[in-house]
């Protein structure tokens, strides 16, 4: 049975693909478009999907797409007309949006001239989003019974929803409804410090370390954490119910409007803009919105164990993306373990529509967990080096064994590598498919990756992957944490060892590397412990502001126009040296 899911006219548009029950293949359709965050029709990702499966769309017997524009359609009308001051724009652009997700089978046609209407022969299902994001992170988990929420900006009209899922059942037990939203809490403030774009949360994440949570009770004005285990905002402060959150124009990129109101200003002062200085003033807001973050969402958890008594939790959501929080969730709440989905944000609405297809709606049996997220494209040596020989690129082809002793000698060398093997990850962490590396004992790498590669802003930090065996060497908890969804504080004693990896606070976003999931990764990242004594690599995504690379081709042109001494395309090595 072949059930493909989609997220479609929405960020992160991406598709995924179920055979009987296990996800086969599952991509983002910014990877393909070369375009971050795009929100069209994701033609390309199920071209690929389907590729990868062997089946043309009419051997498909069920579609989901993750959304479903009747989910609380009366819900909207009412909240349109309760709510004057909210402008029309908004609900048309939403239904507007609706109307183009109901005219899905015409889409395909559109998109798959050669489907034939008649022959096209799944079913389609709409499931609606925050039951998608459930579904992808509590089906995926290796729970049998969990609590489970998803957290984000807002999408069907809710931004939270909270449940129990049991073997193959989800139950909803509370929602919070647009516009009262955490995401949208903290992309306003993200806003209101100079981060403009979509998706620039995570610099507010990465920036608060560097502050003094000096101003959590000022925040704490405006969102209010309620009895009831969930919260308001105190939306005087927001711009959100006046003009639509999200809009995307022709190009599919996603734009979000202002949200933060002049009220907000008179309370904190002059907005940031994106070329002004950084003061203490800012990264001490940075820290206190983190923090109020980080207690709202315990305070959700903590509400959500009482009403569960359960010791399991899935999380999933735009908010699930926070890993400062989610590493400290065993710390600071009751629940004792924790599933996040490697695309917790809304490219996951794919994959979690169609388990939630298989599962919930269809009634088959679980499949085991997801633990991998090596679900994109691959390339043979052979295309590649079809590809290179095509360019006239020269190149070195090794064996295995000779591969992780040139790339670890170019890396204990200070060197800077793109590694380029495998399957390319699901979700937006590179985790040793698509990554640069580089040697995490260095205290010059951030400089030395800003200047040859990333041009970030410096207060971002880098990565580690560490051997999993190692965990509890290197950081104060041990725990598994494959997606890079997780941020632990190093063990003091680690610091100077590993400066590279080493935030401002003392933590790290760890990635830990099983060898039964990532082999080559875990047995390079091997041959540099044997060197070295250290089982990290400094991993960051392989990209220059761009999507991922994706392909060879992509993977080529970043080398080339970026100052990286060493590209491995599988086990085809060029070398700025050769
Ligand atoms: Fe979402």
């Amino acid at each position: 049975m072949y059930i493909l899911g989609i997220n479609a006219y929405h960020a992160d548009s991406s598709a995924a693909i179920f055979k009987d029950g296990i996800m086969i293949a599952a991509t983002e359709e910014e990877r393909f478009r070369r375009v971050k965050h795009w929100a069209g029709f994701p033609a390309l990702a199920i071209e690929f999907c389907l590729k990868e499966a062997g089946i043309t769309i009419d051997e498909l017997d069920h579609i989901a797409i993750g959304r479903d524009p009747k989910a609380i359609f009366w819900k909207k009308v009412m909240f349109a007309l309760t709510h004057p001051a909210v402008g029309l724009s908004t609900i048309g652009g939403r239904l507007k949006n609706a109307r183009q997700v109901s005219s899905l089978e015409d889409e395909f046609m559109k998109i798959f001239p050669t489907a034939d209407k008649e022959k096209l022969k799944a079913k389609i299902h709409q499931v609606e989003h925050h039951r998608a994001h459930l579904a992808s992170a509590f089906f995926a988990s290796p729970f049998d019974e969990a609590a489970v929420i998803s957290i984000d900006g807002s999408g069907d009209f809710t931004t939270t929803m909270i449940g129990i899922g049991r073997g193959n059942k989800i139950e909803v037990i509370d929602s919070v409804d647009f516009p009262h939203s955490v995401g949208i809490f903290y992309t306003a403030f993200t806003q209101y410090l100079g981060f403009p774009y979509y998706g620039d949360e995570y610099k507010v994440m990465g920036l608060a370390p560097y502050g003094e949570a000096k101003y959590v009770d000022r925040v704490k004005k405006v969102i209010r954490f309620t009895d009831d285990g969930l919260f308001r905002l105190d939306l005087s402060y927001f711009n959100a119910t006046k003009s639509g959150v999200i809009s995307y124009g022709d190009d599919h990129i996603p734009n979000v409007a202002r949200l933060y109101s002049d009220k907000m200003v008179a309370e904190f002062g002059q907005a940031r803009w994106k070329a002004d200085e950084l003061t203490q003033y800012h990264k001490d807001l940075a820290a206190s919105v983190q923090r109020c973050t980080e207690q709202l969402i315990y305070h959700l958890l903590e509400s959500l164990h009482k009403r569960t008594g359960l010791k399991n939790v899935c999380i999933a959501g735009g908010v699930a993306q926070n890993s400062v929080a989610n590493g400290k969730i065993t710390r600071n709440t009751s629940f004792t373990n924790v599933y996040i989905p490697s695309a917790g944000h809304d490219a996951g609405i794919s994959m979690g529509a169609a388990i939630y297809v298989y599962n919930q709606i269809l009634g088959q049996a679980r499949k085991p967990a997801i633990l991998s997220a090596y679900t994109g494209s691959r390339f043979t040596n052979e295309e590649i080096e079809a590809y290179l020989s095509n360019r006239g690129i020269a190149y070195n082809r090794m064996p295995d064994e000779q591969l992780y002793q040139a790339v670890t000698e170019q890396l204990v060398n200070g060197g800077v590598v793109g590694w380029f093997t495998g399957r390319a990850e699901f979700g937006p962490r590179a985790l040793g498919g698509r990554s640069i590396l580089a040697d995490p004992r260095r205290n010059d790498v951030k400089e030395i990756l800003n200047l040859k590669i990333k041009r970030r802003e410096s207060f971002r930090p880098f990565a580690p992957s560490i051997l999993k065996e190692y965990v509890d060497e290197y950081f104060e908890v041990n725990d598994v944490v494959p997606f890079m969804e997780k941020v632990f504080p190093i063990r003091p004693e680690k610091h100077a060892a590993i400066p590279a990896v080493t935030h401002v606070d003392g933590s790290g976003r760890l990635q830990t590397v099983d060898r039964t999931v990532s082999e080559r990764y875990y047995h390079l990242i091997d041959t540099f412990r044997q060197k070295t004594g250290v089982p990290i690599l400094v991993n960051t995504s392989f990209n220059e502001n761009e999507p991922i690379v994706n392909s060879p081709e992509d993977a080529l042109e970043c080398y080339l126009r970026t100052e990286m001494d060493m590209l491995v395309l599988e086990n085809c090595v060029i070398s700025r040296n050769f």
